[in-house]
């Protein structure tokens, strides 16, 4: 089944309840992207903000943490109330233990790969992984291009989850839009995260359902 998840990266911070407002009804989840302007040169939000909009909606929060040693903050963000928590491979010296933890949280643990990655980091993770996170584009910023050559991970990572027979989604991050969002199906993602392309539609509920059609017309698993 593919699920959207709107990058609230992409949102008026002036006005965030209404924006979430504006896309949590047609929506699985909700992407939010912490980032500490060292693993990523970029700094987004952090806590408060999550325990602020976590009043304001019951959606999934599948949080994605672009920070250094996120070991040091999983106890936080479970306790603000994240669904998912997805840490980066390349964040972290031992990612096989700070996946553990967050599963000890009672959270769905996700792992990420950034575009120079090679997919193979993540074999011996996956048994504790519920979610696996491919970014196609440079962790750090929205609205950036689409990377059509990362499409060869997802779909390398879609054959061991259908031969292990491993119940994992696979995401995808950067420059989803109705035109990419086939491509991304096609390759076995089945989790579309999207900033711009939703929240810059003055219709967000029919930029969802362009996606989600044009994915699930796609998507073959
Ligand atoms: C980038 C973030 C993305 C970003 C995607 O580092 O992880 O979630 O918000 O934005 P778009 O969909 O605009 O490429
Ligand atoms: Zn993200």
């Amino acid at each position: 089944m593919i699920k959207i998840s709107p990058s609230i990266l992409a949102c008026d911070f002036a006005r965030m309840g209404e924006e979430i407002a504006r896309v949590d009804k047609f929506s699985d989840y909700l992407h939010v992207d912490v980032m500490d302007g060292i693993f990523v040169p970029n700094i987004s939000f952090g806590m408060p903000v999550i325990k602020s909009i976590r009043k304001v909606t019951d959606i999934v929060f599948d949080v994605h943490l672009m920070i250094e040693r996120p070991e040091r903050y999983i106890d936080e963000f479970a306790k603000l109330g994240s669904d998912i928590i997805t840490i980066h491979y390349e964040s972290t010296k031992d990612p096989a233990a700070v996946l553990k933890m967050i599963r000890e949280k009672g959270k769905k643990a996700g792992i990420s790969i950034k575009p120079g990655t090679d997919v193979s980091v993540l074999f011996p993770l996956l048994p504790l992984c519920d979610l696996v996170l491919v970014m196609t584009v440079e962790p750090g910023f929205g609205g950036q291009k689409f990377m059509h050559d990362m499409m060869d991970k997802v779909s390398v990572l879609r054959n061991i989850v259908e031969k292990e027979n491993y119940n994992i989604e696979i995401e995808v991050d950067g420059g989803i839009n109705a035109e990419t969002a086939a491509i991304v199906a096609n390759a076995g993602a089945n989790v579309l995260v999207a900033g711009a392309s939703v929240f810059a539609a003055e219709d967000a509920q029919k930029a969802i359902s362009d996606m989600r059609e044009a994915a699930e017309k796609a998507y073959k698993y």
